[in-house]
């Protein structure tokens, strides 16, 4: 499977996939393709824009079966942080003075910031909840005093991109629909990392960037349409009014798109690769459906990863002078670590030097960092995604062993 990553062939341990990964040939392909085909935008009464609107629809049926949702609920944007401003915006006008909405310590500030700004602009209140500063867990029974009779929204991570937590989403969601208030996932970190089911979740709004799972640098969001029917964002007066298209601001970027439904595919494929002329088949022949594939693969990239994490941190943990942030019980494969002495840029540099990518800083986690004490220099992250392997984390481990002394 790595051999189908070009970008791979450099020989670098890619251990920043939590910042973005690298994108598989067919992806490449199904981008340049749509260049090479003639592009027309959409609406015209030629093949041209008639392409581009297939590619829209599939795009939107791709993100559906990776995150169990419907089609038409797939909301497409620049990025993660641009849909949630997006969306802030447009629910904080039915929000007044005296209402209250919960964000959360844990997460990156793209799922705190909008909603903080947009709460000072409407006069509501903004509540906190906090994790754990050694074990890293955001515990659940906290939302029984945060969320209250005035909230209007609670914004929570499926996943921290810092420490790697999982949150119990759905008991957190529920604490939101008790009070009839709704419930917005970034799914940014956790959608790479194992299956989604945003009914599962009892997400209202679930966010995800393309470009964590080995797609283009665009971003999704997932929600019931009969929600987004009752949501009426800025737009233009000539676009359309439909759902999910109104809250799509001007030209899609088709070709991007088309790598999306390649990325999509490919993951669909890596437990269960379609038999060679026969269609998209299972071991035992039956025939599966793409979102069936999606899970079956996700639940191995899932285990995958895991055994690899568990390499990670014990070796991490064997080094006296290495400080470990988090250790929740469920944790997408990521690492947030100091080396005694040394600063998460000199730790990022001096394993850049030995062809390790890691990253350093806050990674946008900011409020994290500011309460675990490590504004402004953060620490170091070490991602795993899929294409990594047990000799890109020894690599790592042997790069931060020679930091010792
Ligand atoms: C958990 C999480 N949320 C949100 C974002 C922001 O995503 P985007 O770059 O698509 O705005 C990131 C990016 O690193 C992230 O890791």
């Amino acid at each position: 499977m790595r051999a189908l990553y070009p970008a791979l062939a450099d020989g670098h341990a890619y251990l920043d996939g939590a910042a973005g990964t690298q994108v598989p040939v067919s992806v490449i392909e199904a981008i340049t393709a749509t260049y090479r085909a003639g592009m027309g935008n959409l609406g015209g009464a030629f093949a041209a824009s008639d392409r581009s609107g297939a590619i829209v629809a599939d795009a939107r049926a791709a993100v559906a079966d990776l995150v169990g949702a419907a089609p038409e609920g797939v909301v497409f944007g620049p990025s993660a942080t641009a849909l949630a401003y997006r969306i802030a915006d447009a629910l904080s006008r039915a929000w007044t003075a005296g209402d209250d909405i919960v964000v959360s310590r844990l997460d990156h500030d793209s799922n705190v910031r909008p909603w903080i700004q947009a709460a000072g602009r409407a006069g509501v209140t903004v509540k906190w909840a906090e994790f754990d500063l050694v074990t890293g867990e955001l515990p659940t029974a906290q939302y029984a005093d945060l969320v209250g009779p005035r909230t209007r929204l609670v914004a929570v991570t499926a996943a921290s991109n810092a420490i790697g937590t999982r949150p119990d989403v759905a008991a957190i969601a529920q604490f939101a629909h008790g009070v009839g208030a709704l419930c917005y996932v970034d799914g940014v970190h956790a959608t790479p990392h194992g299956p989604v089911d945003v009914a599962g979740l009892n997400a209202d709004f679930y966010s995800t960037s393309a470009y964590k799972w080995s797609g283009p640098h665009l971003a999704a969001l997932a929600a019931d349409p009969g929600l987004l029917e009752t949501v009426w964002p800025d737009k233009l007066a000539p676009s359309s009014n439909e759902v999910p298209w109104r809250f799509e601001r001007g030209t899609l970027p088709f070709a991007d798109l088309a790598g999306v439904t390649a990325a999509v595919d490919h993951l669909a494929a890596l437990a269960s690769p379609p038999a060679p002329g026969s269609g998209s088949l299972v071991p035992g022949g039956a025939p599966a459906s793409r979102r069936e594939r999606v899970l079956a693969s996700m639940a191995a990239v899932e285990a995958y990863e895991s055994a690899l994490f568990t390499r990670l941190l014990g070796g991490l943990a064997e080094l006296d002078h290495v400080t470990l942030y988090g250790k929740a019980a469920r944790r997408a494969p990521t690492a947030f670590f100091s080396v005694a002495g040394v600063t998460p840029r000199a730790v990022a540099e001096h394993l850049a030097a030995r062809g390790v990518n890691v990253w350093d800083g806050d990674n946008y986690a900011y409020e994290l960092c500011t309460v675990l004490g490590l504004e402004p220099d953060g620490a170091v992250r070490a991602g795993l995604v899929h294409y990594n392997d047990a000799s890109d984390v020894d690599r790592l481990l042997a790069g931060v062993a020679s930091l010792a002394g």
